[in-house]
């Protein structure tokens, strides 16, 4: 079955079509990211704004990539949750029309558990049950994963998302937006083991904190020197720990679950000094490890469509008639 995927829970503007779950025939995606940088942060204003002007150009740029007819479409996914609420709007609002224009169904799809299914895109070895990691700008979960109509949370943040915390350390220190990419650009040129930071321990030990670390920067800033090589080793020295509380709760949710796979998804799995981390880490462990691609880890369509396809095979339908 061909599945047309829609996604406008933030920023970006994602029109994918993907044939039988996993084959990717196109994949568009466009960002309004340029617009936010001055005010360092997405405004949700401007961003619905941009999908609603763009949304339809890039439908007829994915159906073109993809060289099919939209009659040939049997299945409309779209992201319905979580996101900005004006943005999620344009991507339904557009998903409803279409597929009612078409005569075909419509799925709705969580935006968070497609972040996990876009490991499948890429490989096609992923066997279930598995624990997945996701690390994003608004979201930091454990999941214990059956099936992707099955998937129970084991750990999340008590406060900011991971990807929100390197947004906002970025900002504290002047570096703009979005942060991760930007941090880990200058700590690759720091001390890592130069200041010492650590992440709250909470009392479900797969829960994540990240706001702490986020206000001893800002304390540790204030206190101390400036320069290019300070904030070179205090970049280096967050993203440390950042990167070691993650792996470390993944391999352990493993343990407990007693799974052997992990798949890890998410803006923040784009990062290298992360993947190099759990290259070293999971081999010890004993745990097979996947990541998306870089461009399937921030967000896209492609995870939707090929979500959407999945469960919507399995029986998994959506009432869009309100
Ligand atoms: O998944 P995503 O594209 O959007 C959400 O669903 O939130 O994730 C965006 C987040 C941003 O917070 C961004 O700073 C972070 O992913 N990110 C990174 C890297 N690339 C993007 N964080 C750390 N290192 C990176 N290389
Ligand atoms: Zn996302």
């Amino acid at each position: 079955m061909i599945v047309l995927g829609v996604e406008s829970s933030c920023d970006e503007t994602g029109v994918a079509i993907v044939k039988d779950e996993r084959k990717i025939l196109a994949n568009v995606v466009a960002s309004s990211l340029k617009l936010h940088r001055r005010y360092g942060g997405v405004v949700p204003e401007i961003a619905s704004r941009m999908q609603l002007e763009s949304i339809a150009g890039i439908f007829t740029e994915a159906i073109k990539i993809a060289k099919i007819r939209p009659e040939q479409i049997g299945l409309v996914a779209v992201t319905t949750h979580p996101g900005l609420p004006g943005s999620l709007m344009v991507g339904i609002a557009f998903a409803k029309a279409l597929a009612l224009s078409l005569g075909k169904p419509i799925l709705g799809v969580n935006h968070i558990h497609s972040h996990v299914y876009a490991n499948l895109l890429g490989y096609t070895n992923i066997k279930l049950p598995a624990v997945a990691l996701v690390v994003s700008g608004g979201h930091t979960s454990l999941f214990y994963i059956k099936d992707f109509s099955k998937i129970q949370v084991i750990g999340q943040t008590r406060d900011d998302a991971c990807g929100e915390a390197f947004d906002k350390v970025a900002k504290i220190m002047g570096l703009g937006y979005p942060g991760g990419p930007l941090i880990e650009k200058i700590a690759q040129s720091g001390n890592k083991h130069k200041i010492k930071f650590a992440c709250s321990r909470m009392s479900n030990e797969l829960d994540f904190s990240f706001s702490g670390i986020k206000t001893a920067v800002l304390y540790y800033l204030k206190d101390k020197k400036s320069g290019i090589k300070f904030s070179q080793d205090l970049a280096a020295s967050f993203q440390e720990t950042v990167v070691n509380v993650l792996v470390k709760k993944s391999l352990l949710a493993c343990k407990r679950k007693n799974v052997t796979r992990l798949l890890i998804g998410g803006g923040v799995a784009a990062n290298g000094v992360l993947r190099q981390k759990f290259m070293a880490e999971a081999k010890i462990a004993g745990i097979d490890y996947f990541f998306p691609d870089i461009n399937l880890c921030m967000d896209n369509a492609a995870m939707i469509a090929g979500l959407g396809g999945y469960l919507y095979q399995r029986g998994a339908r959506s009432d869009f008639k309100n």
